[in-house]
Formats: C-alpha cells, sequence, structure tokens
C-alpha cells in the first residue's frame, strides 16, 4: 500500500488519520480494479492514491462535515424523501446565481437532488446541449464561475438538495486542449485518443458497432484534416474519444472528479458510461474494463470526498444495465446509482398497449438491485426515447421484439390510428428500422400542442409519475414536465439546434411559466400539483425506501401492473391501470395481517362489491398500504 506522507504532512494529525484509515478500507478497491485494467498496477493505484490525497487536503472544513454526514448515513439517497428535478441551468434561470433565487418553485415541488445539465465549458458552436466539453475545470461563461457554482452548490445544501452534474468521460470536444495538442503532434495526448492513419482498423470495428446518431453523424471514425488521419468519434465528429486504455487518462478524471466534489458537487452523472472501452468484434458498449474503470474512480474518491456518488448513465437493454450498480467481483464496489432505462421504456409500452403483460415480464425478471445501489426512475430526460425492448422478453410473451417497437414509434408519432401523442422521430436508422422518439411528456400523453386528449392526458401523466416514484430510487422530473408543458414549438429557429429535434422537449421555463401553477385549473396547476402530492406522500412512506426490493406481481389482469414493496414497517402495494377502461381487483388481496387497506396517493376510498372486487377508474394510480 502506498502512503502519501508528504502530500498529508500539514494536515492535522486527526486529519492525517481519517485519510489512512480510509486508504487502509480503499486500498483493495483500488489495487484490484487497476489490476484488470493496466500492465503496472502498483504505479497507477499509487498515483490514483496522490490524486485523492491531494484533494483531500485541499477540500474544504464545510465538505469535510459533510462527508462526515453522510457517513453517519451511507443510505441517504436511497431514502423516500429523494425526489429530482433536471434542468439546464440557462433554460431554466439564465444563470447559476439566478437560478438561487428560483429554489422555491423546486422546494414546493418536493426536490431534494438537481440534475443541473452540462455546465461545464464547452466547445464553441454546437456542442450537443453541452457534452463536448472543452475545459472540465471551468464553468460555461454565460452561466457563471466556479465560484458561482461554489456558491450554489452551499445554497442547495443548506435547504437539503443534492446538486448533481455531469462528468463526460467518453470524449472530449475537439477544441479541448489535449486534442489541441494530440493535433499538434505531441505523442503523450495522441495516446489520449483512438487515432488511426487509414481505414482499416476502423473498418475492422465499424463491422460490429452500432450507429448512434445515423442521422447527423453517421459512423465511429472521423477524417480530421488536420490530422490528416482518422480519429474515433462515437457521436459527433466533433466528440472524440478517450483511450481508457490509456492509464495517464484515468488519472487526468480522477483528478476533475476532486475537482467537482471540492466545488460541492454531489453526484457525478458518468456520461455514456457504457462506451468507455473498445475491444474489437464487440459493439464495444458494457465491456467488463468500463466496471473496473468505475472501480478506480470511486475508491479515489471515497478516500478524499465520501460524500461523492456516482450515477452511471448507461442506457443499455434490461440484461447489461445491473453490472453498472455492481455485480459479481464489482458489488458495491461502482456507481451508486444508474438509470432505469427499462423502467421508462416499459411505462410508454404499457400506456400506448393498454397492456402491462410484456412490462410485467420483463421487469419483474430484472434481478433485484444491490443493497448499496439505487436506481434514477424517471419517464423522461433530456435524450429521445429508444424503445429498448428486449427480443427474448417480447418473444416470451408471443410478439416480436421488432414489431413492438415500430408499433411504439408509430403510436408516440402520433401516426397510429387513434393515437393521443404528438411525438416526433429521432434518428431514423433504415438499416435496422429503428425510429427513436423526442417530446415531453405531456406532448406524449395527450396534452400536447393539439390536445388530443387531454383529460386522459391528465391522468397518463399522474399514473406515470406515480409509477416511477413507487420504484424505489430516486424519482427525477425533468424541466417542463412538471408544468405539463406540450414543447417548444421554435425548437429549430436556434443555430445549431436545426437538426436535433431533442430541443423539442427542452423548452424553456420562465418565470412566468412557474407562475402559471398558481393559477387554478390551468394545465401547469393540475400538473405540478399531482407531482408535488407524489413526493410529498412518498418522502413520508417507509416502505419506499431503496433497501425495499420492488416485487412485480405476475397473476393479475393485464391491465394492471401491480408492484409490492414489503419492508419492516408494513407492505405498500401499487396498483396501476394503465388501460381506458375500468378494472377490477380481488380485494381480499389488500388486506393484511386483518388491517383495513388504504389508498394514500389519490385517496380513494376502497370498497369491495359483491364479488369481492375492488374497481379502478381508467388510468388510476393507487398506493396502498
Ligand atoms: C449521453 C447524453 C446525450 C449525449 C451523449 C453524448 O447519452 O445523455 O445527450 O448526446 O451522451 O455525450
Amino acid at each position: 500500500m502506498h502512503t502519501p506522507r508528504e502530500i498529508l504532512r500539514d494536515l492535522p494529525a486527526h486529519r492525517r488519520e481519517t485519510f489512512e484509515l480510509r486508504l487502509e478500507r480503499w486500498w483493495p478497491d483500488l489495487h484490484d480494479a487497476v489490476t484488470a485494467l493496466y500492465p503496472d498496477p502498483d504505479a497507477v493505484a499509487a498515483a490514483l492514491v496522490d490524486v485523492a490525497a491531494r484533494g483531500f487536503v485541499a477540500r474544504s472544513e464545510e465538505l469535510h462535515r459533510l462527508d462526515e454526514r453522510r457517513l453517519l448515513q451511507p443510505d441517504w439517497f436511497q431514502r423516500p424523501e429523494m425526489f429530482g428535478y433536471a434542468c439546464y441551468v440557462d433554460r431554466y434561470s439564465s444563470t447559476l446565481k439566478g437560478l438561487a433565487h428560483r429554489l422555491d418553485h423546486l422546494g414546493d415541488l418536493g426536490v431534494t437532488y438537481l440534475h443541473l445539465m452540462p455546465l461545464l465549458r464547452p466547445r464553441p458552436g454546437d456542442n450537443d446541449g453541452g457534452y463536448a466539453v472543452m475545459d472540465y475545470r471551468a464553468v460555461r461563461p454565460d452561466l457563471g464561475t466556479n465560484d458561482d457554482l461554489r456558491d450554489l452548490a452551499t445554497t442547495l445544501r443548506e435547504r437539503g438538495i443534492s446538486p448533481v452534474v455531469d462528468l463526460v468521460l467518453n470524449h472530449v470536444a475537439r477544441e479541448h486542449e489535449w486534442a489541441t495538442r494530440a493535433r499538434a503532434g505531441d505523442p503523450r495526448y495522441r495516446n489520449y485518443f483512438h487515432i488511426f492513419a487509414d481505414r482499416d482498423t476502423p473498418d475492422a470495428y465499424e463491422r460490429t458497432l452500432p450507429e448512434v446518431f445515423p442521422d447527423f453523424a453517421p459512423g465511429s471514425f472521423t477524417f480530421d484534416s488536420e490530422l490528416g488521419e482518422w480519429v474515433w468519434t462515437t457521436f459527433n465528429e466533433w466528440q472524440w474519444d478517450l483511450n481508457w486504455a490509456n492509464p495517464e487518462v484515468l488519472l487526468e478524471f480522477a483528478d476533475i472528479v476532486l475537482h467537482l466534489a471540492n466545488l460541492g458537487i454531489e453526484v457525478l452523472r458518468l456520461d455514456a458510461i457504457a462506451f468507455l472501452w473498445k475491444r474489437l468484434g464487440t459493439n464495444c458498449q458494457n465491456q467488463p474494463e468500463v466496471h473496473a474503470i468505475t472501480q478506480a474512480l470511486r475508491a479515489t474518491a471515497r478516500m478524499a470526498a465520501p460524500a461523492t456518488l456516482f450515477k452511471a448513465e448507461a442506457i443499455v437493454g434490461p440484461r447489461d444495465l445491473l453490472p453498472y450498480l455492481g455485480l459479481g467481483r464489482h458489488t458495491g464496489r461502482v456507481s451508486d446509482i444508474a438509470y432505469h432505462n427499462s423502467l421508462m421504456v416499459h411505462v410508454w409500452s404499457m400506456l400506448a398497449s393498454g397492456s402491462a403483460a410484456l412490462a410485467r415480464h420483463a421487469l419483474g425478471s430484472l434481478p433485484p438491485t444491490p443493497p448499496n445501489g439505487t436506481w434514477v426512475t424517471y419517464i423522461r430526460c433530456h435524450d429521445d426515447i429508444g424503445w429498448a425492448i428486449d427480443d427474448g422478453d417480447a418473444s416470451d410473451r408471443g410478439i416480436t421484439g421488432e414489431g413492438h417497437r415500430r408499433f411504439l414509434s408509430d403510436w408516440y408519432s402520433g401516426e397510429f390510428d387513434g393515437s393521443w401523442a404528438e411525438g416526433v422521430v429521432f434518428q431514423y436508422n433504415r438499416d435496422t428500422g429503428d425510429r427513436r422518439i423526442s417530446g415531453t411528456t405531456a406532448a406524449l400523453s395527450g396534452l400536447g400542442h393539439s390536445r388530443r386528449d387531454p383529460d386522459g392526458g391528465f391522468a397518463r401523466i399522474f399514473l406515470a409519475h406515480a409509477i416511477v416514484a413507487v420504484w424505489g430510487g430516486i424519482p427525477v422530473v425533468w424541466s417542463g414536465d412538471e408544468l405539463g408543458s406540450p414543447g417548444d414549438p421554435d425548437w429549430a429557429a436556434e443555430p445549431g439546434h436545426e437538426d436535433d429535434n431533442r430541443w423539442v422537449h427542452r423548452p424553456r421555463v420562465t418565470d412566468a411559466d412557474r407562475a402559471r401553477r398558481f393559477e387554478q385549473g390551468s394545465d401547469a396547476q393540475r400538473v405540478f400539483d399531482g407531482i408535488a402530492r407524489i413526493a410529498r406522500v412518498r418522502a413520508g412512506l417507509p416502505m419506499l425506501h431503496a433497501e425495499a426490493p420492488v416485487e412485480v406481481l405476475p397473476d393479475v389482469d393485464d391491465g394492471l401492473l401491480v408492484v409490492a414493496r414489503r419492508h419492516p414497517s408494513g407492505t405498500l402495494v401499487g396498483i396501476f391501470n394503465v388501460t381506458g377502461s375500468y378494472r377490477s381487483f380481488p380485494y381480499s388481496r389488500l388486506v393484511e395481517s386483518g388491517l383495513a387497506p388504504r389508498e394514500v396517493l389519490s385517496q380513494h376510498e376502497l370498497v369491495a362489491d359483491e364479488d369481492g372486487l375492488t374497481w379502478l377508474p381508467p388510468y388510476a394510480a393507487w398506493w396502498i398500504v
């Protein structure tokens, strides 16, 4: 084990001891992780410990106290009072300073976790919504400064809100200093990227690589005229993939992690984490090394700033998802939180098909989350929705994955007869037939600009939020959805956005929009109050702590999704009618230990008819304790 005595030298004895105890605790995780990655693990592990020690020395008193508080309550992010919101700072409040004055809106919604979309300095011009970073140590100048970010984090902490920011790990902007130096021929920095003199190797990889942006950025490699060579660019041609097989890249990012943690950021969203490791003959996603990288970064962060959590943004099939929370040798050692993409997809799938059969099968067969991890659950985020329906799950239910995916695209683009949805097709892939969908929650639920089915829309919006909030984990609401925003009709008018219709569901939320929730009877008021109610009720239900497993009940009417959360304090049963008609459920199954069941979310009185059945109205969402 390597002890960084020199770096810690000037600290008071008790602080030094704290670091040494953490080092002892995390060294095995760290060493084990780098052993799986690099030929000289001892040197890499020692260098990471030095990074951790420097970050620890630089950490403020207040953040050291936060570390203590989190260590005393390690399940803080799994508790039912966690409720999230995600927004672009400029679209919500123009600046970081402005955001600090607009927190009542979030407080009233019940928010305790705030994801601020990419806010580090991006390349000029189109930058994929900030996901092409040119400087990880500076805030986007129009939003403010590092000091503003630190001040905002302090204010949020005082209000019981944990700040979350993106850490883009897979690629940097072509204008990032590392890429500029690589183009200038510096061998050290060329080795930060995947650069190829000709098409031979790229062609070999392309044989098994899927397309991420087939419309506006086909292929995964770009010929850079200044370089005169090919460079790996999974996403846009100005997003250069990093070479994580080079330990220097890991060291750089370990340092960036602690820089952000020391500004007071509590959760780092590990962007596009699935793509980090490249392996010929594979789709270059979800490779085992990705988990070793996360483990190394996490062990480093735990030594210096244990209040910091990692959230994996791995939008992958259900089978590949669980390892991001830790399976096998990485159990409990990788990300603390991961996006539950499958749940999101199945919520939309249930609403369109009016059947919970496929969702029940797919969600019910997912293994439970490890005890120290949990999900981010959501209905919408800033990205398009890709119909990640597993072919195996579909064929088990007697349908084809391809057919169901086609149906969902038809439904949510509004092409299907009888559809209430007004989404738009994003990235039509002619080879695979895939059509992903953009659109706000309201637009996809019937409350879009042409209000195809407003009453059903309200019910579906409430229902969808009630499902993701019952699941365990952190439910996150996407900005604008809390006000029932139908989307931004002028999205294409903004320079650089014209080809990317994901901007349709990234509307600006102004003070005037926020004020609308006080107008009785407005869409904004109805949706906001409904979601705030879900957050409020949830916060008081110990059964919704992430430690209580989610059980999907198999033997019920296909129109119902029924979920049980069993906890020592009692059981909660969530019953969700995903159809537009009345559905019944046997009352006797709701009676536990002779106690009368109570519906706490919609405040529905529970009664049994002469056949012993209780009837749920269309799109009802019941939480029964
Ligand atoms: C993630 C982001 C997405 C972005 C991509 C590339 O998937 O959510 O918006 O385009 O990464 O950084």
